[in-house]
């Protein structure tokens, strides 16, 4: 799986530009599903239909993963080829100095500071608004990229054995769990939906007009979550290496009591080790799916990762599996809420 995991998490694709990554995930699921098809927004869904030879009572579950990145859009070009840009989703100027980016075309540069090597940067923290992308050019017309176009952050996949990093952990771990996830599933009673959805990271809108089409019975987002195991954290019952996180609350969501207790037992009955999570602050794509059209039964499975919002963000690889394990269980079962 290690190798599924480096392939997605080194590809391409800020919000509103999943087109390379859609292309790989698209690739490797067709031969495990009935039908595949994107929708207006982006999405990638595939569709693995029920069997009611494997069960009776099969319900349609969406299952979400987003499959955008965080990233940078390029609004200005000076005259010295030196870009301006705005962020698309949560980034933060903290973690930009120094990072190398790449651009759908293949163009790659590195982040300065107006402030670099200057006395007011050794106290003072960057702004946005002083940080601009070194694309290598020496004018605005010989700039290889231009205004509205969109980089993403370069960073090798590393993996220490049990624990990996990598960018954009948030949320490729997901789209490969939720891909291993299908190629380990049999039989189903269920119609299940795999949803790679798009847009996540600028406030869940690819996953508001999946389900609004699917219109499901139930809805399962995976992403990652905060954890509170790093020194001085905000205290947080989320470890890494603990098991994956069953949510119960975010600021977006109150998951629906019924499916986190069906998450909780299939879990028990399993015998996979999960982490009760309340998280303050952020929210998933499990909250579009519940609020769509009267409202969906939804939940959220979770993967616990520090570093989140950064260039290397951390997962445990057990948790990964644990997570794998516990999906494919879930899915392939008659559901009763
Ligand atoms: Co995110
Ligand atoms: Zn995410």
């Amino acid at each position: 799986m290690k190798e599924l995991i480096r392939q997605l998490v080194e590809a391409y694709g800020p919000s509103g530009h999943e087109g390379q990554i859609r292309a790989l995930i698209e690739e490797q699921v067709a031969p495990h599903v009935d039908d595949v098809r994107t929708d207006a927004m982006g999405n990638l869904i595939a569709l693995k239909r029920g069997r009611p030879e494997a069960g009776g009572g099969g319900k349609s579950v969406m299952v979400a993963a987003h499959m955008d990145e965080i990233g940078l859009v390029v609004t200005y070009i000076d005259e010295k080829g030196f870009l301006r840009f705005a962020p698309t989703g949560g980034v933060s100027p903290m973690t930009l100095v120094g990072s190398r980016v790449r651009f759908a075309n293949g163009a790659s540069g590195v982040i300065g500071w107006e402030k670099w090597m200057r006395p007011e940067g050794a106290t003072s923290r960057p702004d946005l608004s002083e940080l601009y992308i070194d694309v290598g050019a020496t004018s605005r017309d010989d700039a290889p990229v231009g205004v509205g176009d969109a980089a993403g952050f370069v960073r090798p996949f590393e993996d220490l054995g049990q624990r990996l990093i990598a960018k954009s952990m948030d949320n490729r771990i997901s789209c490969a769990v939720a891909m291993q996830a299908l190629f380990d599933l049999g039989d189903s009673p269920n119609d299940l939906y795999f949803c790679f959805t798009a847009q996540e990271e600028v406030g869940t809108r690819g996953a508001v007009t999946a389900s609004y089409g699917i219109d499901p019975d139930l809805g399962l987002a995976v992403d990652v979550t905060l954890v509170g195991d790093t020194p001085k954290a905000r205290p947080m019952a989320v470890s890494l290496g603990e098991g994956p996180a069953i949510k119960i609350m975010d600021s977006g969501m109150l998951a629906h009591p019924g499916v986190v207790r069906w998450m909780m037992e299939t879990a028990d009955a399993l015998g996979i080790p999960y982490q009760r999570e309340v998280l303050q602050g952020g929210s998933t794509d499990a909250r579009s799916i519940q609020l769509s059209r009267a409202g969906v039964p939804s939940g959220c499975l979770s993967i616990p990762c520090r570093y989140v919002h950064t260039p290397s963000e951390m997962v445990d690889y057990g948790d990964v599996q644990q997570a794998v394990s516990l999906l494919v269980e879930l899915l392939g079962q008659e559901i009763a809420l």
